[in-house]
């Protein structure tokens, strides 16, 4: 396992690309299941989650391969398996995304319910209530959603829930909805911009849907989808994420590969902040050089503020003084960091969806867990803009949604480097004075220096510290 230690305080300065979105890389991938012959994806970014998403498919007979660069190619080999099994879709929500393609194109799909995870109750009746309304006949058993429909007719769904639309709802069901006999309107879809990407994809593969990006969808359903190529969009959340660490550290940073215009309401947030923000045609120059002010943010569904980012800038807004509200009316649970940046510093109160911020001049460097994805980002930010040394332990979180965040930090001139998880590797400056008594093995001076200079002089400094105590 490994873990995260950074030296906070240190600003940043350079360029950085964003590399494509996850959240629109997942449910593209799903979608080979709906045709034949070789879908080619590039932007692909290196993560865990699709790794684990090329395992489900290949479970699935699908050979997945990427090239040297950052494309996949999924080829349909075998159109028998119709399994998703619990092991691969209980690490990754979205393997659930299989369901509706597997049922349109197999006429059948036993997918593992997905289960929760630490930012809340993850239900999924609305996306059966969609494929039911297209005709299958859908059962839940011994944790499975069992599916299956002879050929699929179109229908006229609401997805409307408790909580706005649902974006992998929305997937599945357009999916389905294309290979469908008829006409379809998903009344109350989600406008995500990863839901339009997905929905322009299957328009190239031969499918015939329209009102992307409005809550409005209709769709003609056809015979067959052909394989087609497709360049997945840039991930909004990450370049939000690393526009968040420039605005924490006070610093100038410019992010390359981005579309600015699918972030309008983080744009507007930061600037409301005082962030200061440059956007060229596929660029955006960030600079934190100016005052901040505390503001309130509402997570909502898009163009709303995204959940995804509501913990970052909870960070944020942890160093910026006076009172700020942040609300999320997507995932009102959706709090797990703030106990952690409590403990470095932030003085956060929670009041039912709402963390309640008063922010303070300095956070200090401490050993903090992740425990989600978006909240391990949120430690990271806290950790660049603290005073000393943070440890970020259970980076795998991070890893499943985040591609080489330390490298695309280091680059910008972070001191922040991944090790592995072990006493040895502990800055003395975060153990307790009693600790520090303790005849525990801390850096072993036999082992290789490695690292960059920063790190090394934290190794020569702890060592010293234990010679001198
Ligand atoms: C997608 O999850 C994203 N994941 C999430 O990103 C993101 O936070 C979420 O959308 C909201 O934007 C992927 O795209 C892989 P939902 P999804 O169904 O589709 C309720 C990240 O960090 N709901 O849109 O699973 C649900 O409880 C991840 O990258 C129902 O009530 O989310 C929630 O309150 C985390 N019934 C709201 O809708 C349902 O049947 C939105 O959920 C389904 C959802």
């Amino acid at each position: 396992m490994d873990m995260f230690v950074i030296e906070g305080g240190v600003p940043l300065s350079g360029t950085v690309a964003v590399s494509g979105a996850k959240n629109s890389a997942l449910p593209l991938m799903a979608a080979a299941l709906a045709t034949e012959g070789k879908t080619v994806l590039r932007g692909v970014p290196r993560l865990v989650d699709v790794e684990t998403l090329s395992l489900l498919l290949q479970t699935l007979g699908v050979q997945v391969r990427r090239d040297d660069h950052d494309a996949l190619t999924l080829e349909v080999v075998d159109e028998r398996p119709h399994v998703a099994d619990y092991e691969l879709v209980r690490r990754m929500r979205a393997g659930f995304c299989v369901l509706g393609p597997l049922l349109a194109r197999r006429g059948r799909a036993c997918v593992s319910i997905p289960g929760g995870c630490n930012i809340g109750n993850r239900p999924i009746e609305l996306h059966l209530k969609g494929l039911r309304a297209l005709g299958a006949d859908i059962s839940i058993e011994r944790g499975y959603v069992i599916a299956r429909a002879e050929r699929l007719r179109g229908a006229h769904i609401d997805l409307r829930g408790p909580f706005g639309s649902t974006v992998t709802g929305t997937c599945n069901v357009m999916v389905a909805a294309a290979l469908a006999d008829g006409s379809t309107m998903i009344e109350s879809a989600a406008c995500e911009p990863e839901v339009v990407d997905l929905g322009n994809f299957l328009n190239a593969m031969g499918a015939r849907i329209t009102g992307l990006g409005t809550p409005i969808l209709r769709i003609d359903g056809v015979r067959c989808l052909a394989a087609a190529q497709h360049t997945v969009i840039p991930d909004r959340i990450e370049a939000a994420t690393i526009m968040i660490a420039a605005a924490i550290t006070r610093s100038r940073v410019r992010l390359t590969g981005v579309r600015p215009a699918q972030m309008t309401n983080v744009l507007d947030k930061l600037r409301q902040i005082g962030v200061a923000i440059d956007v060229k045609t596929d660029a955006i120059d960030v600079c934190g050089n100016e005052p901040f002010r505390p503001v309130d943010c509402v997570a909502l569904p898009y163009p709303g503020l995204p959940t995804d980012l509501q913990a970052q800038l909870t960070a944020l807004l942890a160093t910026v003084p006076g009172v700020s509200v942040v609300t999320d009316k997507i995932f009102p649970d959706r709090f797990m960091h703030a106990p952690e940046l409590v403990r470095m510093g932030a003085r956060i109160r929670r009041e039912g969806n709402s963390a309640v911020i008063d922010g303070v001049d300095r956070l200090s460097g401490a050993c903090v867990m992740a425990c989600d994805l978006r909240a391990s980002a949120a430690l990271v930010l806290a950790g660049l803009a603290a005073s000393g040394t943070t440890v970020v332990r259970r980076i795998y979180h991070l890893d499943r949604g985040y591609e080489r965040l330390e490298a695309k930090l280091a680059q910008l001139g972070a001191k922040i480097i991944r090790t592995s998880d072990e006493p040895a590797h502990f800055p003395e400056s975060l153990r307790l004075a009693e600790e520090r008594a303790q005849p525990i093995r801390t850096f072993d001076a036999r082992e290789p220096l490695s690292g960059p200079k920063w790190f090394q002089q934290l190794r020569s400094d702890t060592l010293k510290s234990r010679h001198d105590c």
